[in-house]
């Protein structure tokens, strides 16, 4: 039975499309910085790039407190379970129609897949890209300023990160626009996450499922196959 479900919060969707929004800005000022493209001339994409990076990190803070305060950070606990099947889906099923291999709940949104992938972007590439960037900032200043004794090697470690990872979040951007397309109908998740409501097939147990608590039920939900 499919009934009209509130999935995505005020607060969430307002983080997504502001995050995606400033994400873009920051590859396009980055990529303008790097060299790769001319939009805005350099100066312009240096301070927009800072000015948008500052942005970038106030928003990051209110959505880390959010995930605690909702408890909604549990739906990043990465699982084993089902994972397979989803890569399969992509793979293969997709393409002969197959049936999606989870189902999306309120207490579970996030595909195995999904889960995985962005919790590597929130514990690995953002804050890669955020400590990479403000020591861009405040490495390269002084040096401008005339210390010398600035070493140059680490500004070329630290370009070579926040490239890396700023290429990562290319690629991340391109497959999650093509995914966007793969729910129910070709339009349903990006409805959601405008709209904040998505129609979901539900089931009479959806109720009495849980997210897991406990330091053990978090460890049996990642292990569990
Ligand atoms: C809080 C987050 C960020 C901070 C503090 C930050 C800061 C910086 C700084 C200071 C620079 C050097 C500017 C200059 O040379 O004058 C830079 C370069 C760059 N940034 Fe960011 N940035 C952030 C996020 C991002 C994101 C999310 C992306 C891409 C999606 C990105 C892509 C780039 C690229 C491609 C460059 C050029 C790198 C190079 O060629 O050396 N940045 N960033």
């Amino acid at each position: 039975m499919k009934n009209k479900v509130y999935i995505y919060r005020s607060f969430e969707r307002f983080w997504h499309w502001m995050q995606a929004l400033l994400i873009f800005f920051l590859a396009m000022t980055g990529f303008e910085i790097h060299g790769s493209i001319s939009f805005f001339g350099y100066q312009n994409a240096v301070k927009y790039h800072n000015t948008a990076a500052y942005a970038f990190i106030v928003l990051i803070v209110f959505a880390i407190f959010w995930h605690f305060a909702t408890g909604e950070w549990r739906q990043y606990i990465p699982t084993v379970k089902n994972l397979k099947a989803q890569l399969n889906y992509y793979l293969f099923g997709i393409f002969s129609n197959a049936p999606h291999p989870t189902r999306k709940t309120v207490l579970s949104k996030l595909n195995p897949l999904q889960k995985l992938v962005y919790l590597a972007l929130k514990i690995l590439v953002i804050p890669t890209m955020v400590i990479s960037g403000l020591l861009y900032m405040f490495y390269r200043y002084p040096q401008n300023g005339g210390i010398v004794g600035m070493n140059i090697d680490s500004v070329k470690v630290i370009a070579l990160f926040h490239t890396a990872g700023a290429f990562l979040l290319l690629a991340f951007i391109i497959v999650h626009l093509y995914l966007i397309t793969t729910g129910t109908t070709v339009t349903s998740n990006l409805k959601a996450m405008v709209t904040g409501y998505e129609d979901l097939e539900t089931a009479e147990h959806d109720n009495k499922q849980t997210v897991p608590e406990t330091v053990s039920e978090i460890i049996s939900e990642v292990v569990d196959e």
